[in-house]
């Protein structure tokens, strides 16, 4: 089986065996009928967080839960459900159209509802974890469907309790949020200030910052329908602030910002990459995007290894180059 259709960076890569599911239901049969008992099982979603390396000697789940359900609403707020394969956003642009506020920054991010937990998705001053209510998820040792509240997905900067402790022991199923109805956008972030401002925007609805987003994605992020990619491949890099002084008086100017809770400071990985030449630059098909630093790309025919060989060139000479330290942020596999 292929897998070159269900990842964002449009990799080829074998998987021994692949089924896609469109109920928990199924997927808990398919458990206790054994027939798949040998391999283990590789969970997907939009595929659009991973960088595939190999075959996969594996049974791939492809998540295609469906829904969206209006669970709740009182006089402020609806609680929205939407099925782990809903695509993400078709899910937010749902909850835009129907003048529900608190997903509109979060506008075209790849992949579907239920893999932005895992990583606590955000964008643009905006985090799941701001309007998020609660999940549902398999736990793949007891087949019982548990509910994870805000707290129990301990969610951080592109982290929650499924990338740590809850790692591979769970299949989310559903994820419900908590919108407003009444708008409260959030435009502090310099690029939607912007757009807002060449037209003239001063009171935007929430549909008006859903598309201002909308625009700046398309205009620094690359398409994965056209050009291979993970989004962001590393993470940006937190630091603490005697190491973020130095660096400060080092490269003056250099764009920070401070972290919630902590004297530690965050950096733009993209800027890393940028200063230290590497922005544009391609061997063979694997590439480091021209308009966005942070995302590497496949023009063609990469392989996984190839990317994760740039990536762990790129770490070293941010390393060697400023004494920092990346994270990756996409999944290797
Ligand atoms: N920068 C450069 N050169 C670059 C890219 C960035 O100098 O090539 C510097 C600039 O100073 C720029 C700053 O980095 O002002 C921030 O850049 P940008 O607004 O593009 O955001 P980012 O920090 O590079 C993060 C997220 C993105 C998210 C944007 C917008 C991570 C790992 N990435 O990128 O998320 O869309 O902010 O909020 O936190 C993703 O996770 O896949 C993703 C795309």
């Amino acid at each position: 089986y292929s897998l070159r259709a269900y990842n964002t960076f449009g990799i080829e890569a074998e998987a021994s065996q692949f089924v896609e599911i469109s109920s928990i239901d199924q997927y808990i049969s398919l458990r206790k009928s054994g027939e798949y008992a040998h391999l283990p099982h590789l969970f997907l979603g939009g595929g659009s967080n991973v960088l595939l390396t190999k075959a996969q000697e594996a049974l791939v789940v492809k998540i295609s839960i469906p829904g969206i359900t209006l669970l709740n609403e009182d006089a402020d707020f609806v609680w929205l459900k939407g099925g782990a394969g809903v695509v993400w956003d078709e899910f937010v642009q749902y909850s835009v159209n129907q003048g529900w506020s608190g997903l509109e920054n979060l506008s075209l991010i790849p992949g579907t509802v239920g893999a932005a937990p895992m990583q606590n998705i955000g964008a643009y001053g905006a985090e799941i974890k701001d309007t998020f209510a609660s999940l549902e998820a398999l736990n793949l040792e007891t087949l019982e469907v548990e509910v994870f509240d805000a707290k129990a997905c301990d969610f951080g900067y592109r982290e929650s309790f499924f990338k740590r402790a809850g790692k591979g022991q769970y299949l989310i199923s559903s994820v419900t949020f908590k919108l407003s109805k009444q708008a409260s956008v959030k435009t502090s972030y310099g690029a939607i200030q912007e757009v807002l401002a060449t037209k003239g925007i001063t009171q935007p609805s929430i549909r008006e910052v859903a598309d201002a987003v909308i625009e700046i994605r398309r205009s620094k992020l690359p398409d994965p329908k056209e050009i291979g990619n993970s989004g962001s491949f590393f993470k940006n890099p937190t630091v603490s602030a005697s190491e973020a002084a130095r660096l400060i008086s080092a490269y003056p100017g250099i764009p920070n910002y401070p972290v919630d809770g902590s004297t530690d400071v965050k950096f733009p990985a993209g800027w890393f990459i940028e200063k230290a030449g590497w922005k544009g630059y391609r061997k063979g098909d694997a590439g480091v995007h021209a308009k966005q630093a942070l995302v590497l790309v496949n023009y063609g025919e990469a392989t996984g290894g190839e990317i994760l060989a740039l990536s762990e060139e790129i770490k070293k000479s941010i390393k060697d180059t400023f004494g920092v330290s990346l994270e990756t942020e996409v999944n290797i596999l």
